[in-house]
């Protein structure tokens, strides 16, 4: 992505001149011009099948930097404010869906608190009934403690699911959810934000919240420092830069809360979403550039 990593940057610059090229080379002949958007497909292609064998990648294989394993101490930390109390009031006939889940830690965490009372994590658990949860993650991370809990719990309480993105599931094989998560999970990673924020909505019940954040962004507070190597960008139609809170803030039947963290390693935008009635309307966004990583580079447009 331009902003990203300096040996891509150079790639990219001879595909961009190579383009320029073709497409006045194609108009010189009167023929049909495809937009440069549509020319960069194939390298799209080859950098979606590089993300493929990130997810993929299992033992010495998998990059330090992508990192599976979180606890539900570091979702308290790294979401916003209020989401340890509202996990924490759940009850048993509540549900939890964490998208992204790599092993299931922060579920595990859930279920069988740390020991120790001062633990962000035994906060979040609460002192009462627990609500069923539902680990999501494309690649099978679960490990031998995941399958003892889901046994030893029984009747589904916890379930993992794999195989599939988000958007693959149908909404009656996923039911609704009063709290869903998402930490460096699709919400970075994924190559349809707009059809993974549509699904995310649609999943909550009204009143429920979505918890979740987004590194290498434009800060909503615009307290990015200088010389930042974003990650998501997101366009207008012009190609002038929009932020993603206010992007979100402009879904119909949603209250988007951000908190803008500048002096996190990469300028992270942590957001709320509270679905506040049924019909939810996202702004439409398509795919502009991908490069894989951990997470990837993605470049979005409005789409309308
Ligand atoms: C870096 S791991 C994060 C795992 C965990 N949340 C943590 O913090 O340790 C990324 C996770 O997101 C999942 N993921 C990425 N895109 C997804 C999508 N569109 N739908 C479901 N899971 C997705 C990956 O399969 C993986 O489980």
């Amino acid at each position: 992505m331009r902003s990203v990593k300096s040996s891509v940057i150079g790639t990219k610059a001879v595909a961009a001149r190579g383009a320029v090229v073709i497409v006045i080379f194609v108009q010189a002949l009167g023929l049909e011009v495809a937009s440069a958007q549509e020319l960069s497909q194939p390298r799209t292609d080859e950098e979606i099948a590089k993300q493929e064998k990130i997810y993929r990648s299992q033992g010495a294989d998998v990059p330090r930097g992508y990192i599976t394993g979180r606890g539900l101490s570091d979702y308290a930390e790294l979401l916003p404010t209020g989401f340890c109390g509202a996990l924490g009031s759940l009850g048993s006939s509540d549900r939890w869906l964490d998208i992204g889940a790599g092993s299931g830690q922060a579920i595990l965490d859930y279920y069988a608190p740390p020991k120790d009372d001062e633990a962000a994590g035994k906060k979040c658990a609460g002192p009462g009934d627990k609500a069923r949860a539902v680990a999501m993650s494309i690649e099978d991370r679960r490990t031998d403690k995941w399958q003892q809990q889901a046994e030893q719990l029984g009747d589904d309480r916890i379930r993992y699911l794999f195989g599939r993105r988000l958007r693959e599931y149908s909404p009656e094989e996923l039911g609704k959810f009063r709290i869903i998560t998402d930490v460096f999970g699709g919400f970075s990673y994924t190559e349809h934000l707009f059809q993974f924020v549509d699904k995310v909505l649609s999943l909550l019940e009204v009143g429920g919240d979505f918890y979740t954040l987004v590194p290498g962004v434009h800060l909503e507070d615009g307290k990015d420092k200088l010389g930042i190597l974003y990650l998501t960008e997101l366009e207008d139609a012009a190609g002038r830069p929009i932020k993603v809170c206010s992007w979100l803030k402009q879904t119909a039947c949603a209250q988007v809360t951000c908190e803008s963290k500048s002096d996190w390693k990469r300028p992270t935008e942590v957001i709320k979403i509270r679905k506040i009635c049924s019909d939810t309307v996202v702004p439409r966004m398509k795919l502009v550039e991908f490069e894989a990583g951990y997470p990837p580079s993605r470049r979005f447009q409005l789409d309308q």
